[in-house]
């Protein structure tokens, strides 16, 4: 599983620590990440020990995951609904995220936003005054340079993801491309996501405005509980 680094021991409390808050008949959305990973080994071996839920994975790797951990898993349009999310992010400000480092937030913002309680699991190194983290952008690939142009007039400079091994661009789940997009220091984040939005060809962009109800952060000894 991918790392965006910080320090595992974090990000292992946060995880199992947001599990505890799984219950038995939950629909529970699984994020995606090395964060929200812990989380879900820890929900797996609850089900070993009797725990029945569902979860609905957020990419191919959280799928994969839970299915090596025994956590029955469906898709979201087999479900009424979804009880509590716990995914991870790449900034957190004021509960306001950045996610996508791993190109799953199209997924994932589908499955949290979707939660009727969506816990952030994150170490210390994820939280900041401002956000100031490049915005993840997916893309339908043919739509790149009309989404680049657009983006370049919201003052974004973007550059296109590439793959570590594979020549070329990393590929979403969904079959598009990621452009990376730097602001700056995002003042209002608010703002941002609409006009981002607003854009023909972004499939979704790693913004997560007003998504998140807890976030729990994982310290050195303990685990640190926001609820906004
Ligand atoms: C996946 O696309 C991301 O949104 C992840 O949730 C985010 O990158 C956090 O990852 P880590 O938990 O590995 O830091």
């Amino acid at each position: 599983m991918k790392t965006t680094g910080g320090s595992t021991e974090a990000k292992r409390r946060a995880g199992e620590h947001a599990a505890t808050a799984v219950e038995d008949g939950m629909v529970v959305g699984l994020g995606t990440g090395s964060t929200a990973a812990h989380a879900i080994r820890a929900i797996g071996a609850a089900v070993d020990d009797g725990l029945d839920v569902v979860g609905v994975p957020t990419s191919f790797q959280s799928r994969q995951l839970a299915i090596e951990e025994g956590v029955p898993v469906v898709d979201l349009d087999e479900v009424g609904g979804v009880d509590l999310a716990i995914d991870g992010a790449d900034q957190i400000a004021d509960g306001q995220l950045i996610k996508g480092g791993g190109a799953a937030h199209a997924r994932e913002k589908i499955v949290d936003a979707a939660a009727d309680r969506f816990l952030v699991v994150a170490d210390p190194s994820k939280q900041v005054e401002s956000l100031d983290h490049a915005v993840p952008v997916e893309v339908l690939p043919a739509a790149r340079p009309v989404v680049e142009r657009r983006l370049r007039e919201l003052g974004g400079e973007s550059s296109l993801r590439t793959a570590e091994r594979k020549d070329g661009p990393v590929v979403t789940d969904n079959g598009n491309v990621v452009l990376d997009c730097e602001f700056g220091t995002i003042d209002a984040p608010g703002t941002l996501a609409e006009r981002l939005a607003t854009i023909p060809g972004i499939v979704e962009h790693g913004l997560f405005v007003d998504l998140a109800d807890e976030v729990h952060v994982g310290t050195a000894e303990d685990v640190t509980v926001e609820r906004l």
